[in-house]
């Protein structure tokens, strides 16, 4: 039975009226939002250091420059990302410790390997192009400053997504060795690009309620289905083989049926047990611990100039 604030806060949601930092909402939503949004600015963090890897590696100055300008634009979508949680009364700090001490969950896909440039590829043209499924519906999200920070992240997704696909497409076309580098990253990162989207409907703890409070506007496995239909014809276009033998279009679906991930192998990584996650963390941890003394001083700073100014 919903109390009057719940059945005016649920009518706004019904009506698509956005809601703002201020406007009142049940505990569960604000909590659910800050769990959501934390974990996504987290993975956009994160997901710094798989590519991050390979800038200094990149086979030419352009490929560099390219890449820099992704991660770069990582690390902002992060920060626009937290400033939206923080709406919520959550502080970046404890969203921090939060990532660092392995309470908060980052992406899946971020705890492989990027074993080679044609990796760098293959992340940009699936794991961006899988983030782009992800977020374009995000930006209808019923809390104002995380549709808002969506819309603008979705502006600078294609470029990622076209970037990566550019360079899989120069190695699908290149020599035998760069073909099967190319064939070799979709191998490697197919199944995991699929478990981005998150566990199958029938497994999803939080849909239901994420939907009606329009913060989630399509299920896990809706997604998942725009996904594979939208990248099995990009892969037929390189001449690259998804690693699917059950891979078939289903004419009264609409859709190709194909094989779902390994859901044991995805719950292991969400545990920690994914080839990069102990890497990651970390990674994370010293890069907070080596930053110390830049935020005591800056700290410090404000502090004086605070002091200075009451005087
Ligand atoms: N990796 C890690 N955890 C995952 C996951 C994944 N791929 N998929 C699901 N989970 C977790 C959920 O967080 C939840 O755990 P929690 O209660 O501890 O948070 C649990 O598995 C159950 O999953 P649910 O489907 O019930 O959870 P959600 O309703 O939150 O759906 C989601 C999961 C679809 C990822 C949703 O949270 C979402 O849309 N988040 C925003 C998008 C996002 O975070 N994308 C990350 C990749 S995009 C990116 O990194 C940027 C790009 O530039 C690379």
């Amino acid at each position: 039975e919903m109390t009057p604030d719940e059945a005016a806060f649920q009518d706004k949601i019904d009506a698509d009226i956005k809601i703002e930092p201020r406007d009142w909402m049940p505990e569960g939503y604000r909590k659910t939002l800050i769990r959501q949004i934390g974990q996504h600015a987290h993975s956009e963090i994160v997901g710094q250091l798989p590519e991050g890897n390979w800038i200094t590696r990149a086979p030419t100055l352009e490929r560099k420059a390219i890449l820099l300008a992704k991660v770069q634009d990582e690390a902002g979508h992060g920060l626009y990302l937290y400033s939206a949680a923080e709406t919520l009364g959550i502080t970046r700090d404890e969203m921090t410790e939060q990532l660092l001490d392995g309470r908060a969950k980052y992406s899946s896909i971020f705890n492989y390997p990027t074993l080679n440039w044609a990796d760098i590829g293959a992340v940009g043209w699936l794991v961006d192009g899988a983030a782009i499924m992800n977020q374009v519906p995000l930006q209808r999200t019923s809390y104002g400053p995380y549709s808002r920070a969506m819309i603008r992240i979705c502006k600078e997704e294609s470029f990622h997504q076209r970037q990566g696909y550019d360079i899989v497409m120069k190695m699908a076309q290149g020599s035998p060795e760069q073909r099967k580098m190319a064939q070799d990253a979709l191998n490697r990162l197919w199944y995991p690009s699929l478990m981005m989207f998150g566990p199958s409907d029938k497994d999803s703890v939080h849909s239901a309620q994420s939907m009606a409070w329009k913060i989630k506007i399509n299920t896990n496995d809706e997604l998942r289905q725009k996904f594979v239909d939208q990248t099995v014809p990009q892969a037929e276009f390189l001449g690259l083989t998804i690693p699917d033998e059950n891979l078939k279009w289903n004419e009264e679906k609409g859709g190709y049926d194909f094989s779902e991930p390994d859901w044991g192998e995805f719950f292991d990584v969400l545990k920690g047990n994914g080839p990069c996650n102990q890497d990651r963390m970390a990674t994370r941890n010293k890069a907070w611990d080596d930053g110390a003394w830049v935020r005591e001083g800056l700290m410090a700073h404000a502090e004086k100039k605070r002091a200075a100014k009451l005087a």
